[in-house]
């Protein structure tokens, strides 16, 4: 794994400006796409704390996290007054067990996540540098069960304007990257002149897009 540091840098000084209050409105806009059912399995990688994972866990009976950061993962069930099972899976992994959501500490690349039907990626791959998003999806993609979807939210502005993360992943890449799934682009919403990345850093564009990934 490449620079958890980094990462572990940024939850011990809270440094976490990607963390959202509330659950992602494109999350809750665009779910229904994935024309989910209850009984489906889902996996959100690189979790966080997000609220997101408790609205998951509303619609799902099964919603498995991996998140790097203990302080993430202790902080989002100490922030929901939820007391989870701690189970150690091994020298590198821990597994909070809460009714339906099972969050594993520790490397997406090493825990051991099992298969899903659906999974939801907000800024986790556009998280990653662009040596690492290549094994990132053959990973997302082994833990797909046939059938399997995926609801992603990406970044796209120019990459030379502004060092990530969360990096600029357009749709190209994201095409290459699942060249052999059905990916259609549900959403782009490009930001105008007053959004601080345009006014204040000065990118000469930044868009969110939403995209449907199917096995
Ligand atoms: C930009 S944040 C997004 C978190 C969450 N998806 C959200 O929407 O709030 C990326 C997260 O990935 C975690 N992370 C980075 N590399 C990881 C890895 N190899 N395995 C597990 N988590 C990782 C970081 O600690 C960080 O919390």
């Amino acid at each position: 794994m490449k620079d958890p540091e980094f990462w572990h840098g940024k939850w011990a000084s809270n440094q976490i400006g990607f963390h959202l209050e509330d659950v992602n409105p494109l999350l809750i806009e665009f779910w229904p796409h994935t024309q989910p059912n209850y009984e489906d399995k889902v996996f959100v990688p690189l979790c966080g704390k997000s609220e997101d994972l408790v609205w998951l866990a509303s619609k799902h009976g099964d919603v498995q996290g991996v998140e790097l950061s203990n302080i993430a993962v202790r902080a989002f069930f100490a922030e929901h007054f939820y007391t989870p099972m701690v189970i150690p899976i091994n020298g590198q992994h821990e597994l909070f067990q809460f009714d339906e959501l099972s969050i594993y500490t520790g490397d997406f690349f090493t825990a051991p996540i099992k298969p899903v039907d659906v999974v939801y990626d907000r800024a986790s791959m556009i998280a990653l540098p662009a040596e690492m998003r290549v094994e990132y999806v053959h990973r997302i993609q082994s833990l797909l069960n046939p059938g399997g979807r995926v609801l992603l939210v990406s970044l796209d502005y120019d990459q030379s304007e502004m060092a990530g993360p969360p990096f600029s992943v357009p749709e190209q890449e994201i095409r290459e990257l699942y060249a052999q799934y059905k990916v259609t682009k549900l959403h782009r919403d490009e930001a105008g002149p007053d959004h601080p990345k345009i006014a204040q850093k000065g990118l000469s564009r930044f868009a969110e897009e939403v995209y449907l990934i199917e096995k």
